[in-house]
């Protein structure tokens, strides 16, 4: 718990520039500083950088924030700890304050639930490591070959065959047993009271958080019955969208090795580890999401995809690959015998073959290229549309650039088609990031508008007595009001909480765009600019309006009705006011 005045405190005294200095070099550029982007991979600089505003933001993947988010997506951290650790390097001292009541509940609370889901951990290992009942376990895990040294890191465990071992460990350790439900650990039962088990009879793996904290649980039968694996539901605990499993064995190797290996399941997660393969994560069961890649970007900027040789495997690595160009983390796809899976890959071939394969992991789109082929009859026209039909959305995603063009030219090649046809010429590749920003810019006089008011705060009160926040997008309106007064009392905005609701949405990185770089509203008379904006933004919605269906609501009044004359009024206006813009 920081007190917001020592936040607001590291926040004046972490410049900006300093800050990122720290971890990228920076260069002068205009009124803003620019640099290559540390959140995703990129040749040409895009990564802004304004000492004035306190923001940074890339052009290139629309990241950005302030000195303390830079801190926290760049470590890794939460904010309080990214405020503790600039607050070191800037010289301020804090003293941690008391949380507030409302603060405390809701930290009890998770402390409790993070102390149940600890205990049942504590009663699956223990009945693994040395009761008499988890012999079925240890016996399991013999057959597969997996030592005793194992266990501890992985926490793993057994639940006996029987209906409320659980249920009767957590009461006699006096957890809450309502909790314990909420935590997915244990069941209601559906006739009476009490509760029993939700894992019986299964070897236990322990699903933890980034700091190494059981969370939830997966279960895994040990015959052939069906299901092969359960799992623990979500809860307030865990949440399978941001969940990797071994993200708390990886994560230090993650950060050494600045990258990572995703592969599917608990038992190739402990393949690698016992292979001395640190930097890997287990998706478990669940598709792989952005969630799960913004957790990976904490700790790696690359990803190797080391799916099942079978067709679940290949579609999640598809699947695995759109994502990452979405999200424009280099990605990597290792390819394996058809019907393996890293773990019995290993235990067949060892651990040097398998250092091999990872060693010829190819680019996600040269593998996604490679299967295409294969896949299409490319002698003929339709196999050949059948390619480009499905490569070239995904070269696209890749923006503008050389490697865009060089994978369309590829493509040309391998199709034996006329080179340029598809694109892969140096003509395509002109919008630079800027311009692109150039043309949001024009489009929106909405955004304009909030740019012309940031960097001229002598229009504040004409802004505010025109009444132009009315006209803006709903979306944008509680920000433009924070702007406007923080404009009008002349303290300066603070952009980056300014930016804050508005996200990752495209608006969030328009805007974040134009407060970075807004050197097209130099020298200019901003009262007439802004009159002119207000136009084209009243043009804009005017056009919305639909005075269709007012029209049509007026056929079914009465003239005697007051809402008869409103409407008059308001079609009226509109004409008006259409041939004054027009
Ligand atoms: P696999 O079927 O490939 O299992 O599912 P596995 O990890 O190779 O396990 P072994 O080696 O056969 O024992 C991959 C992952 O998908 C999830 C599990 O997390 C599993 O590790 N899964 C699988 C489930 O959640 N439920 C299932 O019924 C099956
Ligand atoms: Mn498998």
């Amino acid at each position: 718990m920081i007190a917001d005045d020592k936040i607001a405190e590291v926040r004046e005294r972490a410049g900006i520039v300093e800050v990122v200095s720290d971890y990228i070099s920076l260069k002068k550029s205009g009124a803003n500083y620019l640099g290559l982007c540390p959140f995703h991979g990129e040749k040409t600089p895009s990564f802004n950088v304004n000492p004035a505003r306190g923001i940074f933001h890339c052009f290139g993947c629309g990241v950005g924030g302030n000195a303390i988010s830079f801190v926290m997506k760049m470590e890794g951290l939460s904010f309080p700890e990214a405020v503790k650790l600039l607050a070191k390097r800037v010289g301020v001292v804090i003293e941690e304050r008391l949380p507030t009541a409302a603060e405390k509940r809701r930290l009890d609370e998770k402390e409790q639930q993070l102390a149940i889901v600890a205990l049942a951990a504590e009663y699956y290992a223990a009945m693994l490591q040395r009761e008499q009942a988890g012999e079925p376990g240890r016996s399991y895990l013999a057959g597969r070959g997996v030592p005793g040294e194992i266990i501890s890191p992985y926490r793993l465990g057994y639940a006996a065959e029987q209906w409320d071992g659980l249920v009767k460990y957590l009461r006699q350790k006096g957890g809450s047993l309502e909790m314990a439900e909420r935590l997915g650990l244990i069941k209601a039962k559906s006739g009476g009271s009490g509760y029993f088990d939700l894992f019986r009879n299964r070897l236990i793996f322990t699903i933890a958080n980034v700091h190494g904290q059981p969370i939830a649980f997966g279960g895994r039968v040990l015959d052939d019955s069906l299901p092969k694996y359960i799992n623990s539901p979500e809860s307030p605990l865990y949440n399978k969208s941001e969940t990797l499993f071994g993200i708390d064995l990886a994560r230090q190797a993650m950060r050494e090795q600045k990258s990572v290996i995703i592969v599917e399941g608990y038992f190739d997660h402990l393949a690698l580890y016992r292979a001395g393969i640190r930097n890997v994560v287990a998706t478990c069961g669940t598709a792989l999401t952005s969630g799960h890649l913004q957790v990976i970007r904490r700790y790696a900027e690359r990803v190797y995809l080391l799916f099942d040789a079978d067709s679940a495997g290949r579609k999640a690595t598809f699947r695995g690959m759109e994502l990452t160009l979405e999200e424009k983390l280099p990605c990597f796809v290792v390819d394996m015998p058809a019907g393996d899976d890293p773990d019995s890959f290993l235990a067949s071939h060892g651990g040097g073959e398998f250092a091999a394969l990872l060693s010829q992991a190819r680019p996600a789109l040269d593998y996604y290229l490679r299967e295409l082929l294969a896949s299409h009859e490319t002698g003929t026209v339709t196999g050949k549309k059948g390619v480009i039909d499905k490569f070239r959305p995904m070269v696209e995603r890749l923006g503008d650039g050389q490697e865009r063009t060089l994978y369309l030219r590829e493509l040309e090649r391998v199709l034996d088609m006329e080179p340029g046809s598809l694109g892969g010429s140096a003509q395509r590749q002109s919008s630079r990031p800027a311009a692109a920003a150039v043309e949001r810019r024009e489009a929106d006089p909405a955004l304009s508008l909030l740019a012309l008011l940031a960097r001229y705060p002598q229009i504040a009160s004409d802004f505010r007595a025109a009444g132009i926040e009315a006209l803006l997008p709903q979306e944008l309106r509680p920000m433009a009001d924070r702007l406007l007064s923080s404009m009008e009392s002349g303290e300066g905005a603070d952009f980056a909480s300014l930016l804050a609701p508005l996200g990752e949405s495209e608006l969030g990185r328009s805007l974040a765009g134009l407060f970075m770089d807004d050197a097209h509203l130099a020298d200019l008379d901003p009262f007439r600019a802004m009159q002119d904006y207000r136009k084209a933004l009243e043009k804009s919605s005017l056009q919305m309006l639909d005075a269709k269906s007012l029209r049509r609501e007026l056929l079914k009044l009465d003239s005697d009705s007051p809402r008869y004359w409103e409407i008059m009024e308001a079609l009226n206006n509109l004409r008006n006011r259409k041939s004054q813009l027009l």
